[in-house]
């Protein structure tokens, strides 16, 4: 793994090194292997760097690239809390791509467990790797809670744990709102990824961000148990009103 940390004073100056980052790292997948893998976060913080995704268009590199979702919360996707919910009109709507490029979670399927598991279905028959294999994405956006959550991977919720499976559902958080089951990637599947980028608001985070970036990972600051095996790992730290 290689791990950098970059601090910027005001959200405007991290959305605009998030963009050149996604930028280069996608048109660097699409020369490499014909497309960009791209799973991205809900919350939002990252929503303006969407926006400026939009304002591109649906030209390069974007039209070369699939986009996942790292976690969901289990609403229709009519529902305010829904993270595709919340993306689709800033990044899609303005810039509409083939529907085989968008690839939201399956929240329309029941039980969570079957959700999860189609889900982790779909990304292996995109990604085309065996069974034995762990799938690599190009990119994975993070973002991280005051509680150190990641994802949908909550402190002291069974998915820390998970090592079977690319992608699980998780039963309500207790340490974060909305307190919604969700469908979350799962740790062996963010640390297989080339490349994660996680992007951080600092104001109110200052004690987790402490801990994510410590030299020991700890399982109750879920955030710091990304540690990408063979790939990059880039904190993108918005400084202002801290
Ligand atoms: C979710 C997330 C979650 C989010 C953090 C940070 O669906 O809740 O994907 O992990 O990234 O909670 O959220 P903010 O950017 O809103 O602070």
């Amino acid at each position: 793994m290689t791990a950098r940390m970059e601090t910027f004073p005001n959200p405007a100056a991290m959305t605009e090194a998030a963009l050149a980052y996604l930028t280069n790292a996608a048109r660097e997948s699409a020369a490499a292997r014909g497309r960009f893998v791209l799973a991205l976060s809900g919350g939002s913080t990252p929503l303006p760097l969407y926006e400026a995704m939009a304002r591109q268009g649906v030209g390069a590199p974007w039209k070369d690239t699939l986009f996942f979702f790292g976690d969901e919360r289990l609403v229709p996707v009519g529902d305010p809390r829904s993270n595709f919910g919340a993306i689709s009109p800033i990044l899609f709507t303005p810039a509409p791509l083939p529907v085989d490029n968008i690839r939201p979670m399956p929240v329309e399927i029941t039980p969570s467990a079957v959700a999860a598991a189609a889900y982790e279905e779909e990304i292996r028959q995109a990604l085309g790797t065996d069974p034995e294999t762990i799938p690599r994405f190009d990119l994975i956006l993070l973002g991280m809670g005051p509680d150190g959550h990641t994802a949908s991977i909550f402190p002291g919720g069974p998915v820390v744990a998970v090592r079977d499976k690319l992608v699980a559902d998780a039963p309500p958080p207790t340490t974060a709102t909305p307190r919604v089951p969700r469908l979350t990637f799962t740790l062996p599947l963010i640390n297989a990824a080339r490349r994660v980028l996680f992007l951080i608001t600092a104001k109110g985070k200052e004690q987790a961000l402490t801990q994510a970036l410590a030299d020991t990972p700890d399982p109750a600051v879920p955030a710091s148990l990304v540690r990408p095996q063979n790939g990059e790992l880039v904190w993108m730290i918005d400084e202002a009103g801290k």
